[in-house]
């Protein structure tokens, strides 16, 4: 694919550094056990997906450096959030829920404030358009909130004790130990933070891991972790994965993995556990959610839902509509509509006024849609609209293809990127075989208008599936919604509710219901002596 030569406008020049008010940062210290530790090792050089020139010629742009930790200070790191979980004895795990509920409103706080510094980092980082980043910012914020609501809703209903059959009882849920959590590129903050608060909220100590592009987005944060939560609550681990996340692993003292990324990473990494058992894990994973356009369609609003779901930050999201069953009856119309909105997306920088294609964050990324366009191409599949292809050094306009069958790669395939596959059928039967045959379970698309063909298929998607939205766009939110998949799409759910689970466990304290115990328990509550054996409750 040639690129158009005199595009002047995907290049980064001095006055947009000006304007976003950029220079580039040399992280040399990470936050460990409470204190920001001085790193003198290799560092991890960070590069825009956006280019500047140089000499003439065109090279992403540099945007600083983070520690890239080895193997002894991965398991420092270690040290210091088990420590600070210290056998379930520390501060933090031990603390009475109201108190961790301050500490995470006050990092709140903080956080809130750093709103368009983050905002920056995730364009220049991960090449997202400004509303997308914004977007991503504000759920974050309102995730956090929102979880602190289901805390405290929680913390109400834990509060009663419980009488049954002789036995006078208290249920709480309890935190696990020390958490590994690690956030997908697309997502740095949202999704990794999704995992990372409830974990910290219901008193596990957390090893945090950066994604690997959206990493300096997270410095500006790092002075808020550290004053709002005790030492070693929160502990990032930079680095190579297979160097320090491995290193962690092997050791058997992480007992929860929260991760979302690949099945096949997710796979290696839960492998290193000596003891798997003790290892709880959620997961959010692969994913290839299919649309299907009935014959009665509405296509105005499939269409436009379609090109969203498809397309939004250039089809990154595992949530993406990734590849799309039109009735043959429908077809040509869908082709026609669905390219020309295609065609009239904007494309540019992140921070250029509606822009919608922006460039793509991964090395190689162009390279291997590029692989997938080929091969379809050559096994008879042809691209639909007029402005497909690489545009600038990263940026590519998305493709259509069509017609898209079971002998091409991306019929299998997480393109994960600006492909859009769309394959005709004749029966709802040959959609259905595709659906029950994938590796992937997470969620579908079912465009149409009649009741009884919708009631249908949703009876046996529901049983492939975890999310069958109608004439509706495939999509994670709201986050009070459960997010998860059969299959290698995901292990556990989250939501703001479900995660708090994911990272607890019901844990009681009980006892025979004869007066003395009762008058025990009693004296335990009225004088407020444990935070666990407690009816006190935040309101
Ligand atoms: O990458 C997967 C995200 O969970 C998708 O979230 O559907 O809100 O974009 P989203």
């Amino acid at each position: 694919m040639e690129k158009i030569s005199g595009e002047n406008q995907y290049i980064f020049t001095d006055a947009v550094a000006e304007t976003l008010n950029f220079s580039p940062l040399e992280q040399r210290m990470y936050l460990s056990g409470g204190e920001l530790k001085q790193w003198n090792g290799s560092q991890q050089q960070v590069y825009s997906p956006v280019c500047r020139i140089e000499n003439g010629i065109e090279k992403p742009v540099f945007l600083g450096s983070v520690p890239q930790l080895d193997e002894a200070a991965a398991l420092d790191v270690l040290h210091d959030a088990q420590q600070a979980w210290d056998l379930g004895r520390g501060e933090w795990p031990v603390m009475r829920v109201r108190d961790r509920i301050l500490a995470v409103e006050n990092f709140l706080k903080s956080f809130n404030a750093l709103r368009e510094q983050v905002v920056v980092w995730m364009m220049l980082e991960i090449g997202k358009n400004r509303a997308d980043a914004e977007f991503e910012f504000d759920r974050t914020s309102e995730y956090i909130s929102d979880t602190i609501d289901a805390v405290k809703k929680l913390d109400r209903e834990c509060s009663n004790l419980e009488h049954e059959s002789g036995i006078l009882a208290q249920i709480r849920r309890g935190p696990l130990g020390v958490a590994l959590c690690m956030g997908p590129y697309n997502y740095p903050l949202n999704e990794s933070f999704a995992t990372l608060i409830p974990a910290l909220i219901m008193g596990n100590t957390v090893v945090f891991k950066p994604a690997r592009y959206g990493i300096l987005l997270l410095e500006p944060l790092i002075e808020a972790f550290r004053t709002s939560f005790p030492k070693g609550v929160v502990n990032f681990l930079y680095g190579d994965g297979k160097v320090v996340v491995k290193a962690i692993m092997e050791t058997g003292k992480v007992d929860v993995l929260a991760f979302i990324g690949s099945s096949k990473t997710a796979i290696e990494i839960k492998k290193l556990h000596p003891r798997p058992n003790r290892l709880r894990s959620v997961l959010g994973l692969d994913a290839k959610n299919p649309a299907i356009i009935l014959p009665d369609a509405e296509l105005d609003s499939a269409v436009s839902e379609c090109v969203n779901g498809a397309l939004a930050f250039n089809g990154q999201r595992c949530t993406a509509l990734k590849i799309i069953f039109v009735h043959e009856t429908r077809v040509e119309e869908f082709l026609q509509r669905f390219t020309a909105k295609i065609d009239a997306l904007k494309a540019g920088l992140p921070w250029a006024k509606d822009a919608y294609i922006t460039p793509l964050p991964e090395t190689g990324k162009i390279e291997f849609l590029d692989a997938l366009i080929d091969d379809a191409t050559e096994k008879g599949a042809s691209i639909q609209n007029k402005r497909a292809g690489k545009i600038a050094n990263n940026l590519m306009f998305p493709a259509v293809l069509y017609p898209v069958n079971a002998a091409m790669r991306i019929y299998h395939e997480e393109q994960f990127g600006p492909i859009v596959p769309v394959c005709s059928f004749t029966h709802t039967d040959e959609v259905l075989h595709y659906i029950t045959n994938s590796n992937y379970g997470q969620q579908v698309s079912v465009f149409g208008q009649s009741p009884e063909q919708l009631a249908a298929l949703i009876d046996p998607l529901v049983n492939q599936v975890c999310r069958v939205n109608i004439n509706t766009k495939c999509q994670r939110g709201p986050d009070v919604f459960p997010f998860n998949g059969r299959k290698d799409s995901a292990e556990g759910t989250l939501s703001v509710g479900d995660a708090l689970r994911v990272f607890s466990i019901r844990t009681m304290v009980a006892t025979r219901e004869t007066p003395e115990n009762r008058a025990l328990f009693s004296h335990i509550l009225e004088e407020r002596m444990s935070h666990f054996l407690s009816d006190h409750y935040l309101i």
